[in-house]
C-alpha cells in the first residue's frame, strides 16, 4: 500500500486523478522525431499519452511541446527532455576518460555545470550521464565514456558530475537531472564486445562495479539507466536483483529507472522472453518504471493488468518515481512561461573552462632527454605530421551529438600560432586517415622531417574507433601508423608523438621508437591550445592515467588492483619465450603467472604520468601502527620537487589487505590529493584512515572489515613503492 504521506502530496494527488492511459504516457520515452510526425506527438501530448522525449534540441519546438503540455493537455504535466549531454554540450570537453585523466573532482563538476548550462539553453533538462562502468578491457569501446577502471576514482569523479549537472537544487534554471548509467556491470562486457554478456560473481560486482553508482545517488543522481548488458543470465532491464534489491532495498533510491534504447524490446532476442508482451512483464515486475525507444509498455501494460500478471499498485509506483523527480525538478509547478525561458551563457568563459580541462587530461607518458618542453628559441623549423592534428571534429571524440567543431581549435592551429616571429611550421597530412594503408605522404612526410629541428607527430584514432558498438580486437596503432613511425625515425630527427585515441592502446612496439609521448585522449574543443600550452612548457603536464596500458592487446585484462594468485610473477620467475632453451623441462620455467611473449608488468601503470619537474617521495609515516574500528591512522609521506619548477602532483593511497575470507587485490586506491610545489620544495601530505576504508563485501556476502594485517603506500601512481604497515585489531 502507498503510505498516506504520498497521498497528501501533489504527486499522490496527481496519481489519483491519472487514468490508467494516462498512467502509461508517464511512462513512455519517445525519440523525437524517430519516425514520429511531430503533429502525432503533439496529440499523443495532449492526451498525455508520453511523459518524455529524447533527441530534441531545438529550442522553439521544445517550447512549444512543453507549453502543449502544461496548456491542452488535461493534466499538465511537462515533458522531460533528455539528451546525450557526455562531456559538453556545443563546447566539447575532453571525453570522460581524459577527463578522469585530470583526476580533480572540482574541474570535473565545472565541466559538468558548463554542460547543463549549454544543455538548459535549447531546453534539454535530463542527461544520460555520467557513465559510471568499471571497465579494465580497452578493447571495449565505450571505455571512451568512462571514468577509468577503479572503484574510488570512478566514485568520486562521478559523484562530482552528478553535482555538476544537478547543481546545488534540481529545479535550478541551468540544472539537468542526471542519470547514471549502465546499471550494472556492462563495462566486462565479454572479449571487450558491446552488449555482450558478462558474468561477475557477487563479490566483484559488489566490490568493484556497484560502488560508483552508490556513491553518485548518495551524491543525488535522480535517475538510473540500465544496461544492455545480461548480467550473470539476467539481462539488466530485468533484472530485480539489481532494480528491487541493490538499487531500492539496500540503497533507498527514490528517482526512478529508466530502460536503455529498447533494452526492453531486445530481452526476447536476448532469449529471456518469447515476445514483447513478456519482455514488459518481467522489465516491470523487476523494477523498471520508463521505456526507452521501444513500446512494450504502451501496447501491453492493459493486457498484463487484465492477466494479472502484474499489479495496479506497480503501474503507481512507477509513475510516482518518474513524478517525484519531475516535481524535483520544478517541473509540477506548471508554469510554461519558465519552462519556454531559455537563457544565453557566456561562451568564452565556457572556453576557458574547457582549455583547462584539455590542458589538464593531457598526460605525459615519454620524456626522453627532457626533449619536453620545447624551447622556441631553439627551433628554426618544425614538421607537423599527421591526420589528427588538424581535425577540428575528429579532436571532440565520441558522443558529441551537439559539440561544435566551428569552435573546435587544432593544435596545428595553436602551434602555428607559437611559430609567429619563433619557427617555421610545415605540415604534412602523412596519411589520409588514422586507418590507410596507404604510403602515399610518406616521402613528403619524411622529407618535412629531414627539414625539421623536431617532428611533432599527431596519430591515434578518429573518434569512430571508440564509443558505442565501436570495440577493437587488437588495440595497437590502425592502419600504416607505425610504419610511418618507423619511416620517421629513420630520419634521426627527435620525434614527439602526441596520441588522440578513446581508449589506451597498445604501444610496446612503438614507443621505443618516439622521443616522446603525450596522451591527448579526446580533449575536445579546446585542444589546440591546450596541447601547444604543454608542448611549449606554459604549463607542466599533471596528467595521471584513469586506466592501465598493456604492453600488447593479449594481456588484457591487465589492471593494477589485481589479485595476487598463488604464484604471482617475479623478475626472477619470468622468462621471455626468446631465451627459453630448446628441450627445456617442462618445468623448467618459472611456473608463475606471466605470458611467455610479453613482460607481466603493464606498459604504463594506472595512476602514472610525468611532469616537467620530478617529485621524490619519503619519510612515510603512520601515527599508529594498531587501528581499531572505532579510531583512525593518520598516515602522511613529505613530497619534494626536486626539480626546477613548480607544478602539480597527485599525491595517491593505496592499501593492500593482506588477507580476508575472500582474496584482496594487491592494491586499492583509498585517497588522493592533488598539491601544487615551487621547485625545490616539500610538502607533508597527510590522509586519515578509518575501518571504514577497509570495509568490502566478504565471503558471507556482508559488508564489512576484517581484521588483521595491512599495507599500506604513498606515492605518485599505482606502482608506488615507499611502504608502511598496520594492523585492524578487534578490541
Ligand atoms: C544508447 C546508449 C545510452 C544512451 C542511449 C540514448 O544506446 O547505450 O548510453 O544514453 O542509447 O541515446
Amino acid at each position: 500500500m502507498r503510505d498516506q504521506s504520498v497521498w497528501q502530496s501533489p504527486v499522490g494527488k496527481l496519481i489519483n486523478e491519472m487514468t490508467l492511459d494516462e498512467k502509461i504516457g508517464q511512462l513512455m520515452l519517445i525519440n523525437s522525431p524517430g519516425g514520429h510526425s511531430i503533429n502525432s506527438i503533439k496529440d499523443d501530448l495532449r492526451a498525455g499519452r508520453i511523459g518524455a522525449i529524447l533527441n530534441e534540441v531545438d529550442p522553439e519546438t521544445v517550447r512549444e511541446l512543453q507549453r502543449i503540455c502544461i496548456e491542452e493537455s488535461r493534466l499538465r504535466i511537462p515533458l522531460l527532455i533528455g539528451r546525450d549531454v557526455i562531456h559538453g554540450f556545443r563546447t566539447v570537453f575532453p571525453i570522460p576518460l581524459g577527463q578522469a585523466a585530470s583526476w580533480d573532482p572540482e574541474l570535473i563538476e565545472q565541466c559538468a555545470r558548463v554542460s547543463a548550462i549549454e544543455a538548459k539553453s535549447r531546453g534539454v533538462n535530463w542527461t544520460y550521464a555520467p557513465m559510471l562502468d568499471i571497465c579494465r578491457d580497452p578493447r571495449w569501446g565505450r571505455i571512451a565514456e568512462t571514468l577509468g577502471e577503479d572503484p574510488y576514482l570512478t566514485s568520486v569523479l562521478g559523484s562530482a558530475m552528478v553535482k555538476g549537472f544537478q547543481g546545488d537544487n534540481l529545479s535550478g534554471a541551468d540544472s539537468i537531472a542526471a542519470c547514471v548509467k549502465h546499471f550494472a556491470g556492462y563495462g566486462a562486457s565479454e572479449s571487450g564486445k558491446d552488449y555482450n554478456i558478462t558474468n561477475i560473481p557477487e563479490n566483484e560486482l559488489r566490490n568493484v562495479h556497484l560502488p560508483p553508482f552508490k556513491a553518485a545517488i548518495e551524491a543525488g543522481a535522480a535517475t538510473v539507466m540500465t544496461s544492455f548488458s545480461d548480467l550473470n543470465g539476467i539481462p539488466a532491464s530485468a533484472n530485480e536483483f539489481l532494480l528491487k534489491q541493490v538499487l531500492r532495498n539496500e540503497w533507498n533510491f527514490n528517482g526512478f529507472v529508466v530502460s536503455d534504447w529498447e533494452s526492453v524490446r531486445i530481452l526476447q532476442t536476448a532469449g529471456l522472453t518469447e515476445g514483447d508482451k513478456e519482455s514488459a512483464e518481467a522489465a516491470i515486475n523487476a523494477g523498471m518504471d520508463m521505456e526507452m525507444a521501444s513500446r512494450t509498455f504502451a501496447d501491453h501494460i492493459k493486457t498484463l493488468l487484465d492477466e494479472n500478471k502484474i499489479s495496479m499498485a506497480a503501474i503507481d509506483k512507477m509513475v510516482e518515481n518518474i513524478l517525484r523527480v519531475k516535481e524535483r525538478m520544478g517541473l509540477l509547478n506548471f508554469n510554461a512561461e519558465r519552462l519556454g525561458y531559455f537563457r544565453e551563457y557566456d561562451l568564452n568563459g565556457h572556453l576557458e573552462i574547457a582549455k583547462e580541462a584539455a590542458r589538464k587530461s593531457l598526460v605525459l607518458l615519454k620524456n626522453n632527454n627532457y626533449l619536453l618542453p620545447l624551447k622556441k628559441t631553439n627551433l628554426t623549423n618544425v614538421a607537423v605530421i599527421g591526420p589528427l592534428a588538424d581535425d577540428k571534429y575528429e579532436q571532440l571524440g565520441t558522443w558529441i551529438f551537439d559539440g561544435d567543431e566551428n569552435i573546435s581549435e587544432t593544435a596545428l592551429h595553436a602551434i602555428t600560432e607559437e611559430g609567429k616571429e619563433n619557427f617555421s611550421v610545415k605540415y604534412v597530412r602523412g596519411m589520409h586517415t588514422t586507418r590507410s594503408r596507404s604510403y602515399d605522404f610518406f616521402e613528403e612526410a619524411k622529407a618535412a622531417a629531414y627539414d625539421s629541428d623536431v617532428v611533432l607527430l599527431f596519430l591515434g584514432e578518429e573518434s569512430i574507433l571508440s564509443g558505442e558498438a565501436h570495440c577493437r580486437s587488437d588495440i595497437s596503432l590502425p592502419g600504416n601508423q607505425a610504419e610511418l613511425i618507423n619511416a620517421l625515425k629513420e630520419t634521426g630527427k627527435p620525434i614527439v608523438l602526441v596520441l588522440m585515441a578513446g581508449r589506451p592502446l597498445a604501444l610496446e612496439y612503438i614507443i621505443d621508437k618516439v622521443d616522446a609521448l603525450v596522451y591527448a585522449w579526446h580533449p575536445g574543443t579546446m585542444s589546440g591550445t591546450a596541447i601547444a600550452d604543454i608542448l611549449f612548457g606554459k604549463y607542466s603536464p599533471s596528467g595521471k592515467l584513469p586506466v592501465t596500458f598493456p604492453r600488447v592487446t593479449g594481456q588484457i585484462p591487465v589492471y593494477y588492483s589485481q589479485k595476487n594468485t598463488g604464484r604471482p610473477a617475479t623478475p626472477e620467475s619470468f622468462n621471455h619465450i626468446d631465451n627459453l632453451p630448446i628441450r627445456a623441462h617442462q618445468v623448467s620455467v618459472g611456473n608463475t603467472s606471466f605470458h611467455l611473449d610479453t613482460h607481466y608488468t603493464p606498459l604504463f601503470p594506472f595512476g602514472f604520468g610525468l611532469s616537467y619537474t620530478e617529485f621524490h617521495y619519503s619519510d612515510i609515516r603512520l601515527s599508529s601502527d594498531k587501528l581499531t574500528p572505532q579510531g583512525k591512522i593518520l598516515a602522511s609521506a613529505t613530497v619534494t620537487n626536486t626539480g626546477n619548477r613548480e607544478a602539480e602532483e597527485t599525491v595517491q593511497l593505496y592499501i593492500r589487505d593482506l588477507a580476508g575470507s575472500i582474496t584482496r587485490p594487491v592494491k586499492e586506491l583509498k585517497g588522493f590529493k592533488k598539491i601544487r610545489l615551487e621547485a625545490g620544495k616539500s610538502s607533508v601530505v597527510e590522509f586519515e584512515i578509518t575501518v571504514n576504508d577497509l570495509k568490502f563485501w566478504n565471503k558471507y556476502m556482508k559488508y564489512t572489515y576484517e581484521p588483521g594485517k595491512f599495507h599500506l603506500w604513498i606515492g605518485g601512481d599505482s606502482d608506488a613503492n615507499l611502504r608502511a604497515e598496520f594492523e585492524l585489531i578487534q578490541i
